[in-house]
């Protein structure tokens, strides 16, 4: 269990919230495993008929916590990684996910974006993925489907330099669904959950099984995660996640 995740159920609709804002909701072991257990359970549980996930305080999600990262890389965090559950079951859930995004949406945060079937943004958003900033590998499948959704080019600018796309640009791109003012973005979003759960259920699931290849998306989440296992514990990464917790530029140029 995890208190940095948020669980309402309501109407059909079953309400994910991030819930960690003093550290941007950046997501923990622990926080993973209840969104994956939530994910799983789902598909079994005929009340929950749509998944919203969303994030408290100013931002979506910082993405992965980094002091995490580090803890894998150094040996000090051991066990089960709750992470590989969860981005399998945004894979293969056949539940319509609605996400509802604010401010920073960063790695993670912008990746299980392209799992959901309805992405509302607040006007304020920035979706970025700085895998390669911290010497890792993008996740979740986003090395397939990023450049489908938005080309190879901007797919590998995205990845190489981490700048942000903003809500506009996300729209543009076929990533969000509607980008609405921030002070509207819980009620739009709830309005379209409210919505999908009244349709047929049944056939939702197997329109969306259709649009989507659950088994060509794990084993792109498979190959992710051997290069991402790699990447963890290489030099480059160590300066990285130094760098972040001395809150500095990490300089690669010094990493033989
Ligand atoms: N992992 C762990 N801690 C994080 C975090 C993360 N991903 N993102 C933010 N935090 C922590 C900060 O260390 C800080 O903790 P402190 O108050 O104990 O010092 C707190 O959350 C607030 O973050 P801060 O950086 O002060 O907020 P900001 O608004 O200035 O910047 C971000 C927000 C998201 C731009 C910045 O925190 C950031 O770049 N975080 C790392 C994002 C990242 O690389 N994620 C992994 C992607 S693969």
């Amino acid at each position: 269990m995890s208190e940095h995740i948020k669980i309402e159920r309501k109407d059909g609709i079953v309400t994910l919230t991030f819930a960690r804002p003093d550290k941007k909701n950046a997501l923990t072991n622990a926080m993973y495993g209840v969104l994956a257990d939530q994910l799983i359970s789902a598909e079994t549980d005929p009340t929950a008929r749509v998944i919203v996930l969303r994030g408290e305080g100013d931002m979506f999600t910082s993405g992965n916590d980094v002091g995490e990262f580090a803890g894998i890389a150094t040996g000090s965090i051991r066990g089960e990684r709750h992470v590989s559950r969860f981005v399998r079951a945004l894979a293969q859930s056949s539940r319509p996910l609605v996400a509802a995004a604010q401010g920073r949406a960063v790695g993670i945060g912008t990746t299980m974006l392209l799992h959901c079937d309805f992405v509302v943004l607040a006007d304020n958003a920035q979706l970025s993925t700085p895998f390669v900033n911290l010497a890792l590998v993008p996740e979740a499948a986003s090395t397939l489907l990023m450049p489908l959704r938005v080309g190879h080019a901007r797919a590998f600018e995205m990845f190489a330099f981490g700048d942000a796309m903003d809500a506009q640009a996300a729209l543009d791109f076929g990533i969000a669904n509607r980008v609405v003012p921030l002070d509207r973005l819980h009620a739009e979003a709830d309005q379209v959950a409210a919505r999908l759960a009244k349709l047929p259920a049944g056939s939702l699931a197997a329109t969306k099984r259709l649009m989507r290849n659950p088994a060509a998306l794990t084993a792109q989440i498979e190959a992710e995660s051997e290069r991402f296992a790699e990447r963890l514990t290489t030099a480059e990464a160590r300066e990285a996640f130094i760098a972040f917790a001395e809150r500095r530029p990490p300089d690669f140029m010094k990493v033989a």
